[in-house]
């Protein structure tokens, strides 16, 4: 079947990363008619304010329904806002999807760690809500909603009960934050009980840190709002081999965007080392979302075989290859297609 997704390359060695993935999805045979578009407001840079982002992007997106997306370079402290965080808004992608698991033959400290993490993208104290009360103090917003409680456990429950997946963990501050955590709680054991399948578990989050370093292998789902969600995804990262070695998506009810959690590596942009398995790893989680599997299960298992092979790896995870050479091994290492 042909898609029409929306490619939006990013900046730095986001050009250089989406063109080695589309590379080895076109390799791959997958019938993808791209519509590769700039997610920034013509003319706008990460320091300028105002509006930021390209709404024929936006509309491309909402019109495909899906899009594969590198990185953008945000300002810290000032400027515009982040684009990546104004087109998860715009597009109300409300569920942040993470999978960390083990990539065979790259060392890490775990080993069998396969976790996914399921994330409220959109309210807790990410909503923007912030004053100064008087000088020296200032009043920052927890905005939890049952609405957007319930609807991110349905993600979570129904993309665990398609993946096979078997125990969901909820992590929550529910002890300190009776009200708001509290919310959040209720809300997702009220759909909890709509999938008696589907183990329970409810887990405080200063806890889940510190299980989740000591035996990573007894989490299987874990479902956290906003901010929690944030720092565990990448805690989690960590266990596998950081941040390069693990896909993402944002996914909302009309539309879903793919992308490396990795920033646009300025150190290293144009030199031809960008590691793209980030990124080709979201497009594998998004060819799944396409129904697309067997080219996904194709695509994993040649990048599989780059890694234990050693031979062709970037230089951020010990290698010596550069873009495309990793590239090339990845496209050699496909198995034939079975029609
Ligand atoms: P970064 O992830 O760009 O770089 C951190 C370190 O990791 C650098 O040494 C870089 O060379 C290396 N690295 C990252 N990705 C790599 C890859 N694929 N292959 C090889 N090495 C890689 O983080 P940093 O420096 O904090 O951020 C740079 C810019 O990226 C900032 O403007 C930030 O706002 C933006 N950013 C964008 C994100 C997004 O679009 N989703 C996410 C994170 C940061």
């Amino acid at each position: 079947m042909r898609h029409k997704v929306t490619l939006l390359p990013g900046e730095g060695i986001g050009t250089e990363v989406s063109r080695a993935t589309r590379r080895i999805l076109e390799a791959a045979g997958v019938q993808i008619d791209w519509e590769e578009i700039d997610a920034r407001a013509n003319g706008c840079g990460p320091s300028d304010t105002g509006q930021v982002l390209n709404q024929t992007a936006v509309e491309s997106v909402r019109r495909n329904g899906v899009a594969l997306k590198g990185p953008m370079a945000t300002a810290i402290a000032g400027g515009a806002p982040s684009v990546n965080v104004a087109l998860r808004k715009t597009l109300d992608l409300y569920a942040n999807l993470r999978l960390v698991k083990n990539l065979p033959g790259l060392k890490s400290r775990f080993e069998n760690v396969d976790v996914v993490i399921v994330r409220e993208n959109t309210e807790d104290l990410y909503s923007g809500l912030e004053h100064e009360v008087v000088p020296g103090v200032v009043e920052s917003l927890k905005i939890i909603t049952e609405r957007a409680s319930t609807r991110i456990a349905r993600f979570a429950f129904t993309h665990a009960k398609k993946e096979g997946r078997k125990k969901i963990h909820a992590i929550h501050k529910a002890n300190i934050m009776k009200l708001s955590d509290g919310l959040f709680l209720r809300s997702i054991r009220a759909v909890a009980a709509e999938f008696p399948e589907i183990e329970y578990k409810e887990m405080i989050v200063d806890n889940a840190c510190m299980q989740i370093v000591l035996n990573p292998q007894q989490f299987d789902v874990l479902l956290l709002p906003n901010l929690y969600g944030d720092v565990m995804s990448d805690l989690a990262a960590g266990l596998v081999g950081g941040l390069g070695v693990v896909p993402s998506g944002n996914i909302g009810d009309n539309g879903a965007i793919f992308e490396a959690v990795h920033g646009t590596a300025p150190d290293i942009a144009g030199k031809g080392l960008a590691n793209p398995t980030a990124l080709l790893m979201s497009s594998i989680l998004m060819l799944d979302y396409l129904g697309e599997r067997s080219a996904a299960r194709r695509i994993e298992t040649a990048l599989e075989t780059v890694y234990r092979e050693a031979k062709h790896t970037t230089h951020d995870v010990g290698g010596n290859a550069g873009t495309d050479q990793f590239t090339e091994a990845v496209i050699a290492a496909l198995p034939l297609r079975v029609s």
